[in-house]
């Protein structure tokens, strides 16, 4: 199995312009978006869990380590399969040096203090995409009984066994509602989280918990009403497919043009991005495993707006910004979500995009055409979106600090290679 230092390795993506998608390409699971919450939840019981369809990235090797300090024991069984032993005994602790490397590994939040009625986990800091707060997550466990303090830099979380509540959260926050779920399941009483996060990321960790017993009703909606229960059963799970890095695809399509069939996704996880890039000009159709994707003329401008879930995701914001690059038309794009998440579009215009940013707005006037550069990836959207840039620029392009894409994406190089896409994931000293 790859190392993380391995994984880690420098290097670059290696991209040009080629001919027109085509062909069939699986998009991984939901390791990052999902996998890592669910290795998390897998804490809530003293039993041995399996979860599958996971790939070693970056983040899970880090989420490993963090599971491992808190006395997890962690080991890959297979392929794409993780076995979490967390029969304990726990040490409810969660390192600075592995938190700051990993924000998801503030998800041993709510299971650590329901399992064991205390949690001391390092403060994450901001990040490439703006500050993060983590006011949600504190007062809806605040809500529950918990007390919660920040001590030399470490979050002290203790409670006798939580008490069921209504939280009524400020913003539909997806860490919030991961915490607060987490927390709620074992907790006394009933809860109720109002203006929860309805990302499909959400929904699967639920359905995870369900069968391990617990009772979470109208997950995927903004209200989740939660039973608590007195214990959970470990069982086997498949995380779901990875709907962004089906979405990156889509969106590769859009900009190099072509035909292609992603599998292992579904439609409706996609609703509003296929809508945007319908307007844009590429058609997308529900194939018997997943969609179709055609692309025949140069793309029309669309304003964007991103939103929480149904909403157009943050996450792809970098990637339709790199398609109106070189669509026809200007375009303005508002980023909602995060507060500082445009430091990209200086590496574009390197490129020879036209791309103004002021704020939570970027006004982008579409080229003819880019052409290739040194750029350099800020975070893992953003980095995908160079790559995806490189296919619709002249010459060639390396995007360098390619380990912000490899966080999220196992194998983005080889998922368009299978497309036909000219892209290589070169290593220092190894080629690719
Ligand atoms: C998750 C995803 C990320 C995605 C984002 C929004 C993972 C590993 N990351 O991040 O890819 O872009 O959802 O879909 O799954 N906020 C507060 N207070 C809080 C919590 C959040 O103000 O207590 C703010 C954040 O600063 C941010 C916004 O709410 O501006 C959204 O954050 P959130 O939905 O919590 O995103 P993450 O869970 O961090």
């Amino acid at each position: 199995m790859t190392s993380r230092s391995d994984r880690a390795s420098d290097g670059w993506f290696l991209v040009a312009a080629g001919e027109p998608l085509s062909g069939t390409v699986r998009v991984s699971g939901a390791t990052k978006n999902a996998g890592l919450k669910q290795m998390a939840a897998a804490l809530l019981t003293p039993g041995v869990t399996v979860l599958r369809n996971l790939d070693p990235v970056v983040d899970l090797d880090v989420m490993l380590e963090v599971m491992r300090a808190i006395g997890a024991d962690v080991s890959w069984s297979g392929e794409s399969e993780l076995t979490i032993d967390a029969t304990g005994p726990l040490v409810p602790e969660a390192p600075y040096e592995l938190v700051t490397q990993l924000r998801a590994s503030i998800n041993v939040l709510g299971p650590l203090l329901a399992r064991c009625g205390q949690a001391r986990v390092a403060m994450p800091g901001g990040d490439n995409i703006g500050s993060r707060k983590l006011d949600m997550h504190f007062r809806g466990l605040e809500t529950m009984g918990a007390e919660l303090e920040v001590v030399h830099g470490f979050i002290e979380a203790r409670c006798n066994r939580l008490c069921g509540a209504r939280i009524v959260l400020e913003f539909p926050s997806v860490g919030a509602t991961e915490n607060l779920l987490t927390a709620s399941v074992l907790a006394k009483g009933s809860s109720v989280i109002e203006n929860a996060a309805r990302e499909p990321e959400i929904s699967d960790l639920a359905a995870f918990l369900n069968r391990m017993g617990a009772r979470i009703f109208g997950a995927g909606t903004a209200t989740i009403e939660v039973e608590g229960v007195e214990s959970l059963r470990a069982v086997d799970n498949d995380v779901m497919g990875d709907r962004i890095e089906a979405g990156t695809l889509l969106m590769a399509c859009g900009i190099a043009g072509g035909e292609i069939t992603i599998e292992g996704t579904r439609l409706e996880h996609l609703d509003m991005v296929v809508r945007k890039l319908g307007d844009m000009g590429l058609a997308v159709a529900p194939a018997p495993e997943g969609l179709t994707a055609r692309c025949e003329h140069r793309l029309r401008a669309v304003d964007v707006a991103t939103l929480p879930y149904p909403g157009f995701a943050t996450d792809f914001m970098p990637l339709v910004v790199a398609l109106l690059a070189t669509a026809e038309g200007s375009a303005i794009v508002t980023e909602n979500v995060f507060d500082n998440r445009f430091g990209f579009v200086d590496e574009l215009n390197r490129m020879g995009a036209d791309v103004r940013n002021e704020g939570r707005h970027a006004v982008v006037r579409g080229v003819d055409h880019l052409s290739g550069a040194p750029v350099r990836a800020q975070d893992v959207r953003a980095g995908a979106a160079l790559v995806l840039a490189g296919l619709a620029a002249e010459g060639e392009t390396r995007v360098l600090d390619p380990h912000h894409v490899d966080r999220g994406y196992p194998d983005l190089a080889g998922k368009l290679q299978a497309l036909g896409a000219p892209v290589r994931r070169m290593r220092e000293g190894v080629g690719e």
